[in-house]
């Protein structure tokens, strides 16, 4: 139901400037990447201050008013999407880098900024941001960090939660919790930075943070790996973690239709190795050392040719070679447009189960759905696996019972119906398949506990 005497309020408070109405809001702001239908929300509200924000939800919370926060509006799961009763908030005023701290190793930033600003700033003081995933010129760090984003080298750095050493956030009834810290350790009761991180925007507002710098690595070598199967795959990745100097920092998995679909459909690739193989590894490896971390990633990957792990292998011998082997995995981006209405799992399992689910789920995609489009790939050293299933001129009751087919083989094995992308509204129908009932009553006090009324985000999560 439409709450005029907010808007009103709203309004009077703070001025068209804050408050967008009618056209004056732009088109962007209806929905996220995930195809989940949005409306024209009632308001859009773009604070320039964490005070303005706050007063903001004030006003909104004494009038029951819906709120639901925006990012950059790259998520896969609904999170962002808004009706026409709600009002949306976007933090794209509040996107600057506030500090560099070269001795604490901390980046502070406005949550409205986006990774990529926050990866250059950290670079440009000679550190390195660990967070990387394709949306990252458009996804902000208010956005990361409310759906706890993974990408590719969580395997060696840890998501975005990992990154996170202090936190501002304005909650449901406009107070401001202030945990700007820069400490590392600090056990002093409940830690609001892990409330915060992946809650989708229910629990709070995220203004700013501070955020946690690496030392950037002197070299990083790239290779992709073709394998004879998932055996392979998986001696392959304990073998990298122990024998590797540096360890390894992306080990991203494409099984062979994967592979074909890119191919065949997106222009400008190049085949990464001349034959097709069961399995596709590509692999990264930063290092602390230029000359000898190279040296030791060939004879590693040397010596596991000569034991059968591998059946070939092509190393990137530059930087523009490496981008062009990353190319093939992050034209992922590409898939809303090349295959509209399809069904996105982000999925997890054990590591030691993910060779079997991939091939019973490809199987019974194509087995039910002759025809259909079944591709499988992941962040596989975090037993992360993306499905994509997509039938041609499909019904949105077709895409439905695949989405129940899906979850349900996570079900049987024990996965999460979600690894990175979060539950939004998309997947809060399954969030049961993955969590307890006692889980659930506990987060669900939680919320009620920090936004009695329920203004923040309805409808996502739980
Ligand atoms: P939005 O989409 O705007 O919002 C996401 C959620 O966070 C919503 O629930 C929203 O309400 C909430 N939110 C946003 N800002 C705030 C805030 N300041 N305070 C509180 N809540 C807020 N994800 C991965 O984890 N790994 C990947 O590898 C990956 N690759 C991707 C590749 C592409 C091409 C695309 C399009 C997306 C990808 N994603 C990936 C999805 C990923 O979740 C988002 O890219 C990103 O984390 C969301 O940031 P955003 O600013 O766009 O948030
Ligand atoms: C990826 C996104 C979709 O890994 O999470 O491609
Ligand atoms: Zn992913």
């Amino acid at each position: 139901m439409i709450n005029s005497n907010a808007l009103a309020a709203l309004l009077e408070a703070l001025g068209t400037d804050l408050v967008a109405t009618g056209a004056a809001i732009p088109d962007r702001r209806h929905s996220d990447w995930s195809g989940v239908p949005g409306s024209v929300p009632l308001a859009l509200l773009r604070p320039r201050t964490t005070e303005q924000l706050a007063r903001m939800l004030r006003i909104c919370n004494e009038h029951g008013q819906t709120v639901v926060p925006q990012g950059g509006l790259t998520g896969l799961a609904g999170g962002a999407c808004c009706g026409p009763e709600d009002v949306a908030v976007s933090l794209e005023r509040m996107n600057a880098v506030e500090e560099v701290d070269p001795v604490s190793g901390t980046l502070t930033v406005q949550a409205g900024c986006t990774l990529q600003t926050a990866q250059e700033a950290a670079d440009a003081a000679g550190f390195l941001f660990a967070l990387d995933l394709g949306a990252r010129g458009t996804c902000t760090i208010g956005g990361n960090l409310s759906t706890n984003a993974g990408g590719n080298r969580v395997i060696r750095y840890g998501t975005m939660r990992d990154q996170l050493l202090g936190v501002e956030a304005v909650l449901a009834d406009g107070s401001v919790v202030s945990g700007l810290h820069k400490m590392v350790k600090n056990n002093t009761g409940y830690d609001l930075r892990h409330l915060l991180a992946g809650a989708e925007g229910t629990l709070g507002i995220v203004t700013r943070a501070v955020l946690k710098l690496h030392p950037q690595p002197k070299s990083v070598s790239t290779a992709w790996c073709g394998l004879p199967n998932y055996e392979a795959v998986t001696t392959l990745l304990g073998r990298a973690k122990a024998e590797l100097p540096g360890g390894v920092s992306a080990f991203e998995v494409m099984w062979p239709s994967y592979l074909a679909f890119m191919m065949d459909k997106v222009k400008g690739l190049r085949a990464p190795l001349p034959r097709r193989h069961a399995m596709n590894v590509l692999m990264e490896s930063a290092g602390a050392d230029a000359v000898h971390h190279p040296a030791a990633f060939e004879e590693f990957l040397a010596r596991m040719l000569e034991e059968g792990v591998l059946e070939d292998a092509a190393v990137a011998s530059s930087s523009s070679d490496a981008r062009a082997l990353w190319a093939v995995r992050d034209a992922t981006a590409e898939f809303p447009i090349m295959l509209p209405g399809m069904a996105a799992f982000d999925v997890s399992f054990a590591i030691g189960d993910i060779g079997r689910a991939a091939i019973e789920c490809e199987a019974l995609l194509r087995q039910r759905w002759p025809g259909c489009t079944a591709l499988v790939y992941g962040h596989l050293g975090d037993g992360n696996l993306h499905v994509i299933a997509h039938i041609e001129g499909g019904k949105p009751a077709e895409t439905r019972a695949i989405e129940d087919a899906v979850y349900d083989l996570v079900r049987r094995y024990h996965g999460a119906v979600s690894a990175e992308h979060g539950i939004g509204s998309l997947k809060r129908k399954v969030l049961g398949h993955t969590r307890s009932p006692a889980e659930l009553a506990a987060m669900r006090a939680i919320k009620h506990a920090l936004d009695p009324k329920g203004i923040l985000n309805p409808g996502k999560v739980v």
